[in-house]
């Protein structure tokens, strides 16, 4: 193997949402950055997942000018309806200063932001797997293949935005003893269809089958989830099967079923809840994934990381530009602010909509009567909005 050597200020590690977010603020504040991706081009535009957005990641993405799509093609969403037992319930999610939420997908914010990056004629490095960090509390180096040629990105910086299996949370000392994992004993199978949504089933459906989601990418294609078992193979059900699984799972009384349509992507993903309460190390920052994933029944984890990095992004700058590192030395602690009350809500919507394997009539019960405290009283009708909403920012 040869060896070939690059420089920048800021090296980003992963071009999810938080790694292209974050180098798009840097590039506002004029710091330069490298983002290092190791899947595709082709393979990142086209992971579909997230597609509840707060208004704050909305006014975000629309600050750094991401916002032209969003603003024609994302979805208003103003209330949430939530099923169980045979009966539908709403609860609107439009605050008392008219905030809502927006459904637009992950794959296009994405998509959004690349072609902002690509249109300035800033790098970033597909297909270029990164090995191992050096000297982070120094000089710092990031190692990384490209192309079966082994190179080194030597920057002042390295944002680690690279999900919850990447290699940037093992380099922070400490930070294994300070992660915690719960993992829940079933999956959601994800489904795209080019079907147009049904607007009388939407949102969240708790069923003795186990739960559902119905949600959209636009008024022609919709966005479904079905809990499953752990160990759910996707070509395990076929699409008539899939379609009525669904329609058995929103029942509610009444004669509206799903407008049935070719189901174009199908995916399995795991639930599970992690928090590594160390975040920084000398020069090396972790957002995202990288430091918490929050089961998806919340909607909450691209809003998480839009969240964290715009404290790093606050951080690197003050650092960079200042020579000051009291935002760095809070790091975590900022981040973890806001982090901590998203993943325990995430965690109690989860508990409360999925069927556990060996549930008994009484733990149904008790979620029937926590689904109730939602929907029931403005008192908890306000919880629930302003938990889909989201925290405040720190920064
Ligand atoms: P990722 O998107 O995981 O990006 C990390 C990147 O780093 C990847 O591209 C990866 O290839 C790259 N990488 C990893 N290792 C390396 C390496 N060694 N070298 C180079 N690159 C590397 N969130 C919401 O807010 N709202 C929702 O409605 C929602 N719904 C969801 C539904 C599902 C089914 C799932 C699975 C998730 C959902 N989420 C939702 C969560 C959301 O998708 C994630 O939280 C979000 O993708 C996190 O962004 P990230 O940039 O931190 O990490
Ligand atoms: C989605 O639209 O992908 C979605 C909706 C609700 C969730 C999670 C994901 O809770």
């Amino acid at each position: 193997m040869t060896s070939t050597n690059i420089r920048t200020r800021v090296g980003i590690v992963g071009a999810g949402p938080a790694g292209l977010l974050l180098a798009r603020m840097l590039q506002l504040e004029g710091i330069d950055s490298v983002i290092l991706e190791r899947r595709s081009r082709a393979y990142v535009l086209s992971r579909v997942r997230a597609g509840v957005l707060e208004k704050g990641t909305v006014d975000t993405l629309i600050a750094v000018g991401a916002g032209e799509r969003l603003l024609r093609e994302g979805m208003p969403n103003k209330d949430v309806q939530l099923r169980w037992d045979g009966v539908c319930h709403r609860v609107s999610t439009v605050d008392e200063n008219g905030r809502h939420l927006t459904t637009y997908g992950q794959a296009k914010i994405v998509e959004d932001l690349i072609r902002l990056r690509e249109g300035d004629g800033l790098p970033i490095h597909f297909e270029a797997q990164v090995d191992r960090f050096e000297d982070i509390t120094g000089n710092p180096v990031i190692h990384f293949s490209e192309g079966g040629v082994a190179k080194a990105l030597h920057c002042d910086f390295i944002a680690g935005c690279d999900g919850f299996r990447g290699v940037s949370r093992a380099h922070i000392p400490g930070a294994d003893a300070a992660s915690f994992l719960r993992e829940y004993p079933f999956s959601w199978f994800g489904i795209l269809a080019e079907a147009a949504p049904n607007p009388a089933l939407r949102g969240f459906a708790h069923s003795r089958r186990g739960m559902a989601i119905a949600s959209a990418r636009s008024d022609k294609i919709s966005r479904l989830y079905l809990q499953v078992a752990p160990d759910f193979k996707v070509d395990q059900m076929d699409d008539e099967a899939i379609w009525d699984e669904l329609d058995r799972r929103f029942v509610d009384g009444t004669s509206n079923r799903f407008n049935r349509g070719p189901i174009i992507e199908k995916s399995v993903a795991r639930l599970r809840g992690f928090i590594c309460t160390e975040m920084q190390y000398g020069k090396l920052c972790i957002a995202g994934d990288a430091a918490h994933i929050v089961p998806p029944s919340g909607a909450k984890g691209l809003n998480s990381a839009v969240g964290d990095v715009r404290v790093m992004a606050a951080t690197i700058t003050r650092y960079l530009k200042e020579g000051d590192s009291t935002l760095l030395e809070n790091y975590s602690a900022t981040c973890l602010r806001r982090i901590v009350p998203t993943v325990h809500w995430s965690c109690e919507m989860s508990d409360t909509l999925h069927m556990f394997p060996g549930q008994s009539e009484f733990d149904t019960r008790m979620q029937y009567a926590k689904l109730d405290s939602w929907v029931s009283s403005p008192g908890g009708q306000q919880r629930f909005r302003e938990a889909m909403l989201g925290q405040p920012y720190p920064i």
